[in-house]
């Protein structure tokens, strides 16, 4: 039987309880918010970190939690967007940086570095060289630089609904519209950028026939800002055999899915070599650094010391050297090296699949149309009734799923910051944290009619 739509004014009521709800909880964010608006711009440090009414402020975690400044504890779903995969200051990586504070915040060329490095390398074949930098988007701008030189060619295959950071040309295409995402970003940026449909190997294949100017195949493994549609190993296998084959670079920016699916990342999971890859977010498991990698010779013309004949490339970053960041790399990473070899990876991505079944079964029991996507430890929720897909879910009404979120808040449960709908798990999860956030679903599920408002949305 088809569900009733809630009226508008019940749609309405519930909505000024949930959000009434979360007022009375966490006045001291609301303060700060106050305060924060005065300066920071949006009130926050980055668009998805606000939320209606204001954003939830935190003051420090432990673990799978987070205190916000009302001091109430959550269990944190959400991760800072990613980087959490050990928790909340992981003692391997809180002791590393410590132990290295002596050496200053930045000294030029440690050897940290080359233990970094070294690091990388056991758990990424790939990795024939390494250049650390700050964030996932320097590291992506590198590679495709870095594939530009090698080819001598301009343009970028980008897939519908990947996301690869920043940079001007790659914030086009982040849904089905394949329009550039935000204004200020002139047509021109994007100019040598070719969109393509995911998961489609012909479309793929026509789009390499039709441009003779290809560099590189650029993907997110994981498909994480499109909803979730992760890769098929066939399909990786597919491109890798046509990039190969056309002599164009096939870059794996690794920045979600880099020691999340494994140790070695997407490449290890699906058994897939990329040319060039690039790291961020879980690399320093909280501190700002990331990382490209790649084959030497794709990687030789950073080498002022290259044969002559071989392009130059100028990559330099001012805080490249940072000793936070490269120390808890270093520590991060023998710390996955570890978690791979004790087992621990199957056990993370079981508690993914526990948490998908769990809230599946949740929304099934209180008539809730639902998609649930489940990668590994990565989750995305859909509640409609449409076909799942990319391209069918593209325009969805997301405020149900946001109504949703706040009142898991108030519960005490951040799955995920209301608007970005990127939910993570980490090594500091246990099987009761899961149960515990699907017992707060079910109680939500329960006092509010989600199942009206969601068809209320899609009137
Ligand atoms: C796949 C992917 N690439 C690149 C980036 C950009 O990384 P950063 O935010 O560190 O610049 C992100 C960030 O979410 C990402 O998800």
């Amino acid at each position: 039987m088809a569900v009733q739509p809630l009226p508008a004014e019940q749609v309405e009521r519930t909505r000024a309880e949930i959000v009434g709800r979360y007022r009375e909880l966490t006045p001291a964010s609301a303060a700060a918010y106050a305060r924060a608006a005065r300066t920071l711009a949006g009130g926050t440090t980055g668009n998805l970190r606000h939320f209606h009414p204001y954003p939830l402020f935190f003051g420090g975690g432990q673990g799978s939690r987070m205190v916000d400044l009302d001091g109430r504890a959550h269990l944190d779903c959400f991760l800072c967007n990613g980087p959490l995969l050990l928790g909340h200051r992981p003692a391997a990586v809180v002791d590393a940086v410590h132990a290295r504070a002596g050496m200053g915040s930045l000294v030029v060329n440690p050897l940290l570095a080359v233990e970094a490095s070294e690091a990388l390398q056991r758990v990424l074949p790939h990795a024939e060289r390494v250049r650390f930098l700050n964030s996932g988007t320097e590291a992506v701008m590198t590679a495709v630089r870095l594939a530009r030189a090698a080819t001598g060619k301009p343009r970028i295959v980008k897939f519908l609904g990947h996301y690869h950071g920043q940079d001007d040309q790659f914030l086009v295409g982040l849904d089905p519209s394949g329009r550039p995402f935000g204004s200020g970003i002139p047509p021109s940026a994007y100019s040598h950028v070719a969109l393509v449909r995911y998961g489609d190997p012909a479309a793929l294949d026509a789009a390499l026939a039709a441009h003779d100017d290809v560099a590189a195949v650029l993907l997110d493994p994981a498909m994480h800002s499109g909803g979730l549609w992760g890769s098929t190993t066939q399909f990786l296998r597919e491109v890798r055999e046509l990039t190969r084959r056309r002599r164009v670079v096939l870059i794996f920016d690794e920045v979600i899915t880099g020691f999340r699916l494994a140790a070695g990342g997407a490449a290890a999971f699906h058994g897939v070599a990329p040319d060039l890859a690039t790291y961020a977010k879980a690399l320093g498991a909280g501190e700002k650094v990331a990382a490209v990698v790649g084959s030497e010779a794709l990687m030789r013309p950073l080498d002022p010391d290259r044969p002559s004949g071989v392009p130059g490339v100028f990559q330099s970053g001012t805080a490249n050297d940072g000793t936070a960041g490269l120390a808890a790399a270093a520590a991060a990473v023998a710390r996955y090296e570890e978690l791979q070899a004790s087992g621990e990876y199957g056990r993370l991505h079981a508690r993914g699949a526990r948490l998908a079944d769990g809230l599946r079964a949740a929304f099934r029991a209180a008539g809730v149309p639902h998609h649930v996507n489940q990668l590994g430890p990565m989750l995305q929720l859909f509640l409609t009734n449409r076909e799942p897909g990319f391209e069918s879910f593209g325009d969805v009404p997301a405020w149900p799923l946001m109504l949703l979120y706040l009142a898991l808040i108030n519960e005490g449960v951040l799955l995920s910051l209301p608007t970005s709908n990127h939910v993570y798990l980490s090594f500091a999860h246990s099987d009761e944290d899961i149960d515990g956030a699907v017992a707060a679903a079910d109680r939500v599920l329960r006092r509010y009619d989600f199942a009206g408002l969601v068809a209320a949305a899609g009137r």
